[in-house]
């Protein structure tokens, strides 16, 4: 098992390149099963869950080369020999769940079992379920956690999201873009990710309007065809760097990053004091102007201030000014990291879904302290950053499946991170 030392490393200084965005290319390599041809994915981030993907892929039947010096997948699925995602691989991430509207779509039947991923509360699948059921699909599901799909024939249809569910609105996309006739997602899910594959199955053929819009319209065609796809910049891992520069009152160039898919991260790092900039380069974020203070959080869907960034600005929140308050409405059981920040001094208080972090009054000390999922790894890291001394960070395996070159992109801008290898 692999850990992280992490040291108090003063101010991070310098330049970051952001990679592909992870929850954009899950979903699109999900898509290159709905055609034989040829699929060429570019800017394809290397992390633990692309391979995961590309696994069950192969597993698939499709042929998968990476060429990890062009950061490129090609995909050619022209024969599917299974439609049955094996145990072994769901379990590892949930968004192998992403195969199931693309196998419908090209083969009309699918097998795989509960969706694994990160442990941030219940995270069912029913909104997947009941779309795909809506456009003609009969889900059969044993007490062991299997289920079957099958679909003789998909039709469009309407479709009421009872969440603005993320997986589900791509699930169901995906199926919906070879189903006869037209399908229309109210209170679909507005992320950038959805955009970008929208932006992809519209360039193999399919006829999406209004993805990015809470309504998606879809007019399903019969065939797709091969595609080209740049994958839009990671949004999260922006919003990461963003912070650390914050946390550690540094002075970091974030490049290849979209501000618009930032928002709320640039303006509520800016209620904290610190200076943020749309730069022709990428974003810059300053923590070294001016004293930074509290400011309060709520996590919603977008445009909303992201789930995925709310341990990260947790971390940031124990060396402010003041008292912040943190809610979490998007998962349930998100605030895992609140213990391990407490073990380093934070003394962060949870009542329900609000988590209330006094901010500086004492300030944080290294700890050794335990991953429980990927964004809260990534918050862990920063707080040592920060932190008086050494933190021992371990599980990291949950910060691989997300962050690429984690250690080299940190350790360019000074930080004192070194991974060791655990007997
Ligand atoms: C995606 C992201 C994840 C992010 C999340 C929310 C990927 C691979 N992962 O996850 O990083 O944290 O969006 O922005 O893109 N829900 C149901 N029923 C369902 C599906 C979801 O009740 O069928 C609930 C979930 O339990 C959760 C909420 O809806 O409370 C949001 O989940 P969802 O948007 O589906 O997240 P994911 O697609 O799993």
């Amino acid at each position: 098992m692999a850990k992280f030392i992490v040291e108090n490393s003063g101010p991070l200084v310098g330049e970051v390149e952001v990679s592909g965005a992870k929850n954009a290319v899950l979903p699109i390599l999900a898509a290159t099963l709905l055609t034989g041809d040829k699929c060429e994915i570019y800017d394809v981030p290397r992390l633990r869950d692309v391979d995961v993907m590309c696994s069950i892929l192969r597993a698939m039947g499709a042929k998968v080369t990476e060429n990890w010096d062009e950061h490129t997948i090609c995909v050619e699925a022209s024969e599917i020999t299974s439609s049955e995602v094996p145990y072994e691989l769901v379990k590892k991430m949930r968004a192998s769940f992403f195969v199931m509207g693309p196998l419908l779509g090209r083969t009309g039947k699918t097998t795989i079992t509960m969706p694994g991923g990160c442990s941030i509360g219940n995270r069912p699948i029913d909104l997947h379920l009941k779309g795909l059921k809506k456009l003609g699909t009969r889900i059969m599901m044993d007490q062991n956690g299997s289920i079957d799909g099958i679909a003789d024939h998909l039709s469009g249809s309407l479709i009421y999201l009872d969440f603005p569910s993320v997986g589900a609105t791509e699930n169901i996309m995906m199926a919906a873009a070879v189903a006869e006739g037209q399908t229309v997602i109210e209170n679909a899910a507005e992320e950038p990710e959805i955009v970008d594959l929208a932006s992809f199955l519209n360039k193999m053929g399919a006829d999406i309007k209004g993805a990015g819009t809470d309504t998606i319209r879809i007019k399903g065609v019969k065939e797709l065809h091969g595609a080209k796809h740049a994958v839009i910049p990671d949004r999260i891992e922006t919003g990461t760097f963003m912070v650390a520069a914050a946390i550690t009152r540094g002075d970091v160039l974030i490049k290849n990053s979209i501000p618009g898919h930032v928002m709320p991260v640039i303006a509520k790092l800016m209620e904290c004091g610190a200076a943020v900039n749309d730069e022709v380069d990428g974003i810059r974020v300053r923590g070294d102007l001016t004293d930074l203070v509290a400011t309060n959080i709520k996590t919603l869907p977008y445009p909303g201030f992201p789930t995925d960034m709310q341990a990260q600005f947790m971390a940031f929140l124990t060396t402010v000014e003041g008292e912040s308050s943190v809610m979490e409405t998007v998962f349930e059981n998100r605030f895992m990291h609140v213990a391990e920040l407490n073990r380093m001094g934070a003394n962060i208080r949870v009542e329900d879904r609000k988590a209330f972090v006094p901010g500086n009054k004492r300030p944080l000390v290294g700890a050794q302290v335990v991953t429980t999922d990927l964004r809260a790894g990534a918050a862990l890291v920063l707080a040592g950053l920060y932190a008086k001394g050494r933190t021992e960070v371990s599980e990291i395996y949950h910060i691989e499946r997300g962050y690429e070159n984690f250690v080299e992109k940190f350790t360019a801008l000074g930080a004192k991170i070194i991974r060791v290898d655990e007997e």
